[in-house]
C-alpha cells in the first residue's frame, strides 16, 4: 500500500495478547482507522497475531488479512474462544509468541488482566521488539521487572495503565527527563469510584448506586474488585516507580470498602447485601458536609508511602468538585510548586483506553 504521494506506508508490526473489551476495541479502531492512519501519518498496521488465554491466531505472511482480522473480531465479540477458529494454533502461548513474532521493531500490545505476561514483555525487548501496556499487572510486581520494563522509553508505553486516555505517565516521564522532581501526587484514580463517590455526596443511596453502576456494566463483573481499592493502589504504584521510587504493592495502604464479612460470599448474596453499607456511608458523607467538605475515594503517593482510600476534601478544591467518573492527577514537583501540575478529564472506558493504546503504539513506530 502507498500514500497519494507514491511513498510507501511505513508498517506498524504489532502482536496483541488479549482480545476481551480492550484488545477487541483496539482492533476494531485500527481497522476503522485504517485510511486516517495511512493519510496522516503514512503507517499501515500490520497484525503478526492475535491471542486470547487459550490460544493464537498467527499470520502467515506480514500481517493477517482483514478477512482474519473480522473472523478474530467476531469470535471475541461473541466471548468466544479464538480456538474455534481453524486459522488459529493452540497452545502458543505469551513467550512463545513473542519469540515467533516480536523480533526488531515488533510491538508487543498487552491488552491481558494477567500477571503472566512479564516474562514474555522482557523476552520482546530482549529481541529488540517494543512493548505497550494496558496490563497493570507487570509493573506492579517485582520492583527489577518494572525496571526493566521501562526503562528505555523508545521502546516501552505503559500510559493507559494510569488515567487511560489521560496525558498522565507522559507528563511525569517529561518531569522527570527535564530534571525536575516530584513531590507527591494526589488525585482519583478510579472512574467508577469516582462515580460511587459523587453519587452517593449526592444523596443518592449506596447499595442502589452500586446496583445501577454493576448493571450498567460501570463495574468489574464484579464490583468488590473497585471496592476493594486494588486497582487504585496498584496505579499509585506506577506513578510511585515512574517518580522513581523504589516501592512496592506493601508500601501501599489500602482503604477496602468491602467489610470483611461481605468479601468470600456470591456475587448475588453481595449485591442483596451492599445496601447494609447505607448507615455508614451516609453518616461520613453527612459528616463532611457539615464541615464544608466531600468524600472522595483519592490516592497520596510520595516517596515515604502512598495511601489510597476515603478522604475528606473541601468542596471548592479540585478533587472536592470532581464529577462522574472522571479523574484528577495534581503533581507537586520542585519546579510545579506552590502549584501542581493538573491533569482531569475521563479517565476510564474501554474505547478510550483503547484509543491510548493506539496512540502508545504510533509513538513507538514513529520514534
Ligand atoms: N477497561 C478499562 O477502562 C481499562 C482502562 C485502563 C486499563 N485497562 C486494563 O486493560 C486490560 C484489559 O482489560 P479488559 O477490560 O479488556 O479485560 P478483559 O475483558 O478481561 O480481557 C482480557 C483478555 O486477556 C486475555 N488473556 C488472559 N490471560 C492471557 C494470557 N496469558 N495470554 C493472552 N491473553 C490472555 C483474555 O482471554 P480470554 O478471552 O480467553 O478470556 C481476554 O481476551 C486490563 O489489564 C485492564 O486493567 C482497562
Amino acid at each position: 500500500m502507498q500514500i497519494g504521494d507514491g511513498k510507501p506506508l511505513k508498517p506498524a508490526p504489532m502482536v496483541l495478547l488479549g482480545a476481551g473489551a480492550v484488545g477487541l476495541s483496539l482492533l476494531k479502531r485500527i481497522l476503522e482507522k485504517r485510511d486516517y492512519l495511512a493519510s496522516n501519518y503514512g503507517v499501515s498496521v500490520q497484525l503478526r497475531a492475535v491471542a486470547d488465554s487459550q490460544s493464537a491466531v498467527i499470520a502467515r505472511g506480514d500481517s493477517l488479512s482483514q478477512e482474519e482480522l473480522h473472523q478474530v473480531i467476531v469470535m471475541k465479540q461473541k466471548r468466544f474462544p479464538l480456538a474455534g477458529l481453524s486459522i488459529t494454533q493452540p497452545g502458543c502461548g505469551p513467550v512463545e509468541l513473542a519469540e515467533k513474532c516480536c523480533e526488531r521493531g515488533v510491538v508487543l500490545v498487552d491488552c491481558t488482566a494477567s500477571s503472566q505476561t512479564g516474562e514474555a514483555l522482557r523476552r520482546t525487548l530482549e529481541i529488540g521488539g517494543k512493548i505497550v501496556l494496558a496490563n497493570k499487572m507487570p509493573l506492579t510486581g517485582e520492583y527489577s521487572l518494572y525496571r526493566e520494563l521501562t526503562e528505555d522509553l523508545g521502546r516501552s508505553r505503559w500510559e493507559t495503565t494510569v488515567g487511560s486516555l489521560l496525558p498522565v505517565i507522559s507528563s511525569l516521564n517529561r518531569i522527570r527527563s527535564s530534571g525536575d522532581r516530584v513531590l507527591r501526587i494526589t488525585g482519583s484514580f478510579s472512574g467508577t469510584l469516582g462515580f460511587l463517590m459523587t453519587s452517593i455526596q449526592e444523596g443518592k443511596p449506596f447499595g442502589e448506586v452500586v446496583r445501577g453502576a454493576h448493571a450498567l456494566g460501570y463495574t468489574e463483573p464484579d464490583p468488590r474488585d473497585d471496592l476493594n481499592g486494588m486497582d487504585v493502589a496498584r496505579k499509585a504504584l506506577i506513578l510511585a516507580r515512574g517518580s522513581g521510587w523504589e516501592l512496592g504493592l506493601e508500601d501501599v495502604e489500602v482503604e477496602n470498602l468491602v467489610p470483611q464479612e461481605l468479601e468470600h460470599i456470591s456475587l448475588q448474596k453481595f449485591l442483596e447485601k451492599v445496601g447494609e453499607l447505607e448507615g455508614e456511608f451516609s453518616a461520613r458523607v453527612e459528616q463532611c458536609r457539615r464541615n464544608g467538605h466531600a468524600l472522595r475515594y483519592a490516592a497520596t503517593v510520595a516517596n515515604e508511602g502512598c495511601r489510597v482510600g476515603l478522604t475528606d476534601v473541601d468542596v471548592m478544591s479540585p478533587l472536592g468538585r470532581l464529577k462522574g467518573n472522571d479523574n484528577l492527577a495534581e503533581i507537586h514537583t520542585e519546579l510545579f510548586s506552590p502549584n501542581p501540575l493538573v491533569i482531569q478529564g475521563r479517565g476510564a472506558g474501554v474505547d478510550a483506553t483503547a484509543a491510548g493504546v493506539l496512540s502508545d503504539i504510533l509513538e513507538l513506530v514513529l520514534g
